[in-house]
């Protein structure tokens, strides 16, 4: 059949294009509309996403997963039957964006009430516009002027798809939207997928579970005002029982929003996979007058078929060349230095500086001074708010300390925490009414602190004005972020009594939250930021637009990270996971570690060091000045390359291993650990992922041994078919090698 394609068809050729499996590839996508048919059809990076318009005029889900021929999509879609009396159509067919209405009874992506008391909605096809790698359908209620624009950009490197949707009232009455997803993704019908997901709380995040999809629904969400620890917004999911790191088919999310959010995942009462994702609907209402709109945020979806290693390594270069704001050449995240477990609140200009000098003694780069330093701040009860630099802590403000920090050849970062506020504060007793709050009810607080309401324009100003003038007035070069309280009582008064109009909190507050970085950026575009929220509380693909790192947890116990780090991978880059080495016995589990392995734990991710330097010895000085050097030679491919999560951490195993190599594959890094050696097995034989085969790579160890017989040099195959032994014996043990390409190491000597 003759295809007539009435859209653009886009050719983009990248040089250094980036497939799961390393190839430097052409890339093309394509984004077309077959009128005949009816079919839309998106082609990138080796797959196809197809959807079109039935006999009903719904838009119906047709397939997602590798690339199929040119011509093999012949007919239009075809509605499902329904089932008997109690399933309609409406309800069993796949779609792309469903209204509540009609005898809908699986999750809806949108829900209106309108002021008549009509809660119908069935959205059908009205037009489209295909721009490049976008398109946008534009659907319409039945009989209403409500109109829905459901968004796909498709990444051309990677297949990511980032769906979104706008919801416009071009009807002449306010409505109220009582549940809206960025998008739904249909998988076909089957009783063999396997979900992941990652769940935690505070200084235990990102634990990856698995589970077999029965028929119902799996909730993520967070209900908390923010991201959350509980549940990171990714999701994966596999298909039939032999996929693994390597091997299988996955389809995988993330939703970009930093505030309350949803993913549901549902085998639905005839077998469809569907995905619904975007503002969590509980406790939500969003009013739109005459003529508004409300725009949902993204959620990406990719698939992959080299399991999901090959999904997380998809994702990883997505992020790093498509969503972080350094895209698509982040700079490599320096080694930084941070006071917080060392000084806790008691900052001040000399232990700063005296800290300082020590940091720079050993290679790092960034020195950055953590909680203390601001107001009335002795410990957690004050100060909040109060932006100004405390004067007894530092009578000659930050100046010297700064000029210190550089003429020790770092720059210097600091600790805020915008968005809260203790009740003693002098900001609280000028603005009580600046929190978010029920009038005449408690405000529940945590830590002493409450939180302030963003979506207030006024609030907006405040905390924008106090960070610019920082960052104007001081030579900051970075910011650590933090909010360490989800909301209660979330309440805001000031618009007035409609709860409908309040609810609007939940998006107003996120969107000045971005607006504010995205500001602060512009105008400083040097200052880099890192995303905080108790650790790992406020990682998302939303804040990751405009922050350069992330804290993925408070728990800094180097065996603890390992799993917490593994964890993190499946969704996020180890270029935004800064990791430090702090003190032995650490606090969270009294665990005693030598140096060497809590650097080697960190250096999985961004390294970073956060112990009391203050207490080291020569030796230890000596050891991280080792490690730090080695780590900045290594640090490219550790951040910016492919993951190979060679044995997981997950579940209290006892060993554990990654590999990354560079894109280039000119490098490649190897980091193992044992926790406790057992009836005097070895450790598991190693062998090496995404090499060059035929490349000849030079073994170096960073720190530990191989077993005697191993070869100093041999080809990449070598390293991935046979394999090697790492000398690991004993409890808690750790080593790291670094594998070069021969020829490379000789030129370049
Ligand atoms: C949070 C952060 C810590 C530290 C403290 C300071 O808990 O996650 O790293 O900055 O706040 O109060």
């Amino acid at each position: 059949m003759k295809i007539q394609s009435i859209a653009l068809k886009v050719l983009i050729l990248l040089g250094s294009a980036i497939t799961t499996s390393g190839a430097v590839a052409q890339i093309s996508s394509s984004i077309r509309f077959d009128a005949q048919t009816k079919i839309f059809r998106i082609d990138a990076a080796g797959i196809t996403y197809a959807f079109g318009v039935n006999a009903q005029n719904q838009l119906q889900s047709i397939y997602w997963g590798p690339q199929i021929g040119r011509d093999d999509l012949l007919r239009g879609p075809a509605a499902n039957a329904g089932v008997a009396a109690f399933d309609p159509s409406f309800t069993t067919t796949p779609l792309e964006y469903a209204g509540w209405g009609a005898g809908l009874f699986v999750e809806p992506a949108l829900k209106i009430s309108f002021p008549d008391g009509n809660r119908d909605l069935v959205l059908q096809y009205a037009s489209h516009s295909i721009e490049g790698n976008k398109l946008t359908v534009t659907l319409r209620d039945t009989s209403r002027d409500l109109f829905v624009d459901v968004h796909y950009h498709v990444d051309e490197a990677t297949g990511i798809i980032a769906r979104s949707s706008s919801v416009i009232n071009r009807t002449h009455e306010p409505l109220v939207i009582e549940q809206i997803a960025a998008a739904s993704w249909n998988l076909s019908p089957g009783t063999d997928y396997f979900l992941r997901y990652l769940t935690g709380r505070w200084a235990g995040e990102d634990t990856l579970q698995h589970q077999k999809i029965l028929p119902g629904e799996t909730i993520l969400e967070s209900r908390r005002g923010s991201t959350g620890h509980q549940n990171n917004p990714w999701f994966a999911i596999e298909r039939g029982e032999q996929t693994d790191e390597d091997f299988g088919e996955v389809w995988f999310g993330a939703l970009a929003w930093s505030g309350s959010w949803r993913i549901t995942v549902e085998q639905d009462q005839v077998r469809n996979i569907r995905i619904n994702g975007g503002f969590n609907p509980f406790d939500f209402a969003y009013s739109l007058k005459p003529g508004e709109k409300l725009e949902s945020p993204v959620f990406y979806g990719g698939y992959s078929k080299d399991g999901i290693g090959g999904a997380s390594r998809l994702l990883h270069h997505f992020e790093l060349s498509r969503v972080l704001p350094q895209a698509p050449n982040p700079r490599p995240r320096p080694v930084i230095y941070n006071s917080w477990e060392a000084t806790k609140f008691a900052v001040n200009e000399t232990g700063q500086e005296a800290l300082a000098e020590k940091a720079a003694r050993i290679g790092v780069e960034r020195f950055v001074m953590d909680d203390g330093w601001f107001g009335q701040r002795k410990d957690d009860h004050a100060g909040l708010g109060d932006w100004y630099v405390n004067p007894q802590k530092f009578p000659n403000g930050f100046k010297p300390m700064i000029d210190k920090v550089h003429s020790l050849g770092m720059d210097f970062g600091l600790w805020v925490e915008p968005e809260m506020v203790n009740p003693d504060s002098d900001l609280y007793r000028k603005h009580p009414d600046w929190v978010l709050n029920f009038p005449g009810r408690a405000r529940s607080e945590s830590r002493n602190q409450l939180v302030l309401n963003l979506a207030r324009r006024d609030v907006r100003d405040y905390v924008y004005k106090f960070l610019d003038q920082l960052l104007s007035e001081n030579d900051i070069a970075f910011l650590k972020w933090d909010y360490n309280r989800n909301w209660s009582e979330p309440g805001w008064p000031a618009v007035g009594a409609s709860s409908d109009e309040q609810k609007k909190v939940y998006v107003a507050y996120i969107e000045n939250l971005y607006g504010i970085l995205g500001e602060l950026r512009a105008k400083h575009p040097r200052v880099e930021i890192e995303s905080c929220s108790g650790g790992g509380g406020r990682v998302d693909l939303g804040i990751l637009t405009l922050t350069d790192e992330v804290w993925p947890s408070d728990n800094t116990d180097p065996f603890d990270r390992l799993r917490i780090q593994d964890g993190f991978t499946y969704a996020y880059t180890p270029g935004v996971m800064v990791a430090w080495v702090t003190d032995s016995p650490n606090w969270v589990n009294n665990r005693t570690t030598s140096l060497n392995y809590r650097f080697l734990s960190s250096m999985q991710g961004s390294l970073g060091v956060g112990a009391n330097l203050d207490t080291w010895g020569p030796a230890d000085f000596e050891t991280a000045k080792t490690l730090i050097a080695a780590y900045k030679q290594i640090r490219e491919t550790v951040q910016h390359g492919s993951l190979y999560r060679l044995i997981s951490p997950q579940g209290g195993s006892e060993y554990s291993a990654t590999e990354s190599v560079s894109i280039d594959k000119q490098q490649a890094v190897l980091f193992a650990f044992l926790h406790s050696s057992q009836m005097g097995y070895p450790f598991p034989q190693i062998r090496l992922r995404g090499l060059n085969p035929t490349t000849q790579y030079r073994v170096t160890p960073i720190s530990g041994a191989l077993a005697k017989e191993t070869p100093a040099i041999a080809s990449g195959s070598y390293w991935m078919r046979h394999g090697l032994e790492v000398n690991l014996k004993g409890d808690m043990q750790a080593s790291a090698f670094k594998f070069e390409d021969n020829s490379a190491v000789h030129s370049s000597n």
